[in-house]
């Protein structure tokens, strides 16, 4: 008998921490199956993808660089792949490759669980960054009437290029604009790699926030960043990135294993751990 096997795809991809959450999760459910790293070259993509099942997987995650690349291999997208223009869920149906966006709905869940439901009704969001990772916030955003959302970018044109795919929601502007921005966001996100391990840090003046505005970081190695720390000193509400990594592998689990998982502290504290071991 064989187990259903599923695997994260990345170019690197020894980094990836979604190993550890399915396989605590096929642990905590006594499910047989399997979850492994899968090394795939940019230049293999597209037929590794055409032979996901015959190489032995049900499905799998697919992180950088190839979001983009396994969106237009696959048959059929969910509505939060076709507004991201990525996705990083996978798994076969009928012989086809089907594709999901999880992203924007584990950042909501992030937030939701750590600062209940949240409502963007008529509130300004300001996101920092135009990359894949802000194209699922930003809609993540819109789907809870966050308007308008402010899309901050280094190079100015991603972020018109971005803006336009929304709609006039959402507008572009430039890091010298900020401060005058902040003063209206209730809710600041950072996508960028700014404050990462290994990257610069991301410095941000958060005196212009209002007392009641939320900031999010989608970096958690390391897990409190630089942007948090100066958030807490504001004693602004910080939330930080890990769960949303936690909540965004929920989906793909359920479509490989069978059974809905939940994130539980427990699972936070085993991932937390490979971070602070880092
Ligand atoms: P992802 O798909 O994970 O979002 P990406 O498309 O490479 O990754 O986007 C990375 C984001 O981080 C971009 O918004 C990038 O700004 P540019 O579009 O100007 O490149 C931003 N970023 C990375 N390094 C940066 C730096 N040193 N200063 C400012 N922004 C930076």
């Amino acid at each position: 008998m064989t187990i259903p096997v599923a695997c994260v795809i990345g170019w690197p991809v020894a980094h990836s921490r979604s190993p550890i959450i399915h396989r605590f999760w096929l642990q905590e459910l006594g499910l047989s199956g399997d979850y492994v790293r899968q090394p795939v070259a940019p230049e293999e993509i597209q037929a590794f993808l055409k032979n996901l099942a015959e190489r032995g997987y049900v499905g799998g995650n697919v992180t950088v660089p190839h979001k983009e690349a396994a969106f237009a291999a696959a048959t059929e997208v969910d509505a939060a792949g076709q507004a991201v223009g990525a996705v990083n869920t996978l798994w076969i149906d009928g012989g086809q490759l089907i594709a999901s966006n999880t992203d924007s709905l584990g950042f909501l869940a992030n937030l939701d669980e750590k600062i209940g439901p949240v409502d963007g009704s008529g509130r300004p969001a300001s996101v920092l960054g135009a990359g894949g990772a802000a194209r699922a916030t930003v809609w993540a955003l819109l789907s809870r009437g966050f308007e308008p959302i402010h899309v901050v970018n280094r190079t100015i044109d991603r972020a018109e290029v971005l803006a336009t795919r929304f709609g006039k929601s959402v507008r572009p502007a430039s890091w010298s604009d900020l401060p005058r921005l902040l003063r209206e966001t209730k809710l600041l996100v950072n996508t960028t790699s700014l404050g990462m391990v290994g990257q610069p840090e991301l410095v941000v003046d958060l005196a212009p926030l209002p007392e009641d505005a939320i900031v999010t970081d989608l970096v958690y190695v390391p897990i409190e960043t630089g942007l948090l720390r100066a958030a807490r000193a504001r004693r602004l509400v910080a939330v930080d990135g890990l769960g949303m990594l936690l909540h965004q592998a929920a989906p793909g689990f359920e479509r490989w294993f069978g059974k809905r998982p939940t994130v539980t502290p427990e699972l936070r504290a085993a991932v937390l751990a490979t971070i602070e071991a880092q």
